[in-house]
């Protein structure tokens, strides 16, 4: 039987990479998000519309899927965004928007799924953190809070619904160029701002990181391991080398001096 997999935050960057790569391997896939194309270009693609933030939109999708397919085997859990800036002059709104699209927005996805999957007795439910939910990135606290409770979450699941057959686990990347530059929330100082100085080139370095990140085709890739996988690990990362050791870097290293390069890093010593 062919599988069904809905992917959150597919309109763009990895999730429409992932989602692209797995229609075009057989899977059937409903690829969402907000801004939806009117086609997808191929035959086992279907775009949907899914508001993360959107409880009766998240119903509605999965109900959808279910009344046509009667199954949903993988769930992917792309949906997300950046937010960048001095937390002193961060509005409150846009820390609830982060948490409300990264890990509200997961939660309600996956709590729709659940019963589907619990039901089947087989699932897979891929998330997708960063590098940035296993170190705290400096001036993006609050989107790497929000990663670090993806990984929590997905830890905790793991083993929560094991016993259903409901496979968990998560994709750490490092930066990819895709949609992140122009979705993630910039809080830029004002010129009396204290940070000002501090984070003149801070975001131009951003934009840059993400301009030279990888192709999202990687993930492509990566999510054909991970569907056919029949034993997938907790955490795949992906991105380059020196990406991929800084969170055994962040355990080994004395704080002190990961801490000081990571501010070197981002050009923000002083
Ligand atoms: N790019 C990187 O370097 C990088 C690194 C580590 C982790 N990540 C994570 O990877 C995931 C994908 O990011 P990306 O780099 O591929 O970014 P992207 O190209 O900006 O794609 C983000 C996707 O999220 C969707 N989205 C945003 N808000 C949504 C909402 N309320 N409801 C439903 N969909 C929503 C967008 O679709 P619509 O606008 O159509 O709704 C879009 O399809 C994110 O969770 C991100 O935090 C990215």
């Amino acid at each position: 039987m062919q599988k069904i997999v809905l992917i959150t935050g597919a309109t763009s960057g990895m999730g429409k990479a992932m989602a692209e790569s797995l229609a075009e391997n057989g899977y059937q896939v409903f690829a969402t998000g907000r801004n939806i194309p009117n086609e997808s270009g191929h035959q086992n693609l279907f775009y949907r519309y899914l508001d993360v933030k959107n409880n009766d939109s998240v119903k509605g999708a999965v109900s959808g899927i279910m009344e046509q397919f009667h199954h949903i085997d993988i769930l992917i859990n792309s949906a997300g965004f950046g937010l960048a800036g001095p937390l002193e002059e961060t509005p409150f709104e846009e820390i609830y928007n982060l948490f409300e699209t990264n890990y509200f927005g997961t939660i309600r996805v996956i709590r729709h799924v659940i019963p589907v999957m619990r039901k089947q007795g087989d699932g897979l439910i891929v998330n997708m953190s960063s590098i940035g939910g296993r170190i705290g990135l400096p001036f993006q606290g609050i989107y790497s809070s929000s990663k670090f409770a993806i990984e929590c979450l997905t830890e905790a699941l793991r083993i929560e619904l094991k016993p259903f057959g409901i496979k968990v686990c998560m994709i750490e990347p490092g930066d990819y160029h895709t949609g992140a530059i122009h979705n993630r929330h910039n809080i830029i100082p004002t010129k009396d701002s204290p940070y000002q100085k501090r984070l003149k080139n801070y975001f131009d370095l951003l934009d840059k990181n993400i301009t030279k990140g990888g192709n999202p085709e990687v993930l492509g890739k990566l999510i054909l391991k991970i569907v056919t996988s029949a034993k997938p690990r907790l955490c795949y990362k992906s991105g380059r080398f020196t990406e991929r050791i800084t969170p055994f870097a962040r355990n080994f290293l004395p704080y002190s001096i990961f801490g000081w390069f990571l501010a070197r890093f981002y050009k923000i010593n002083n």
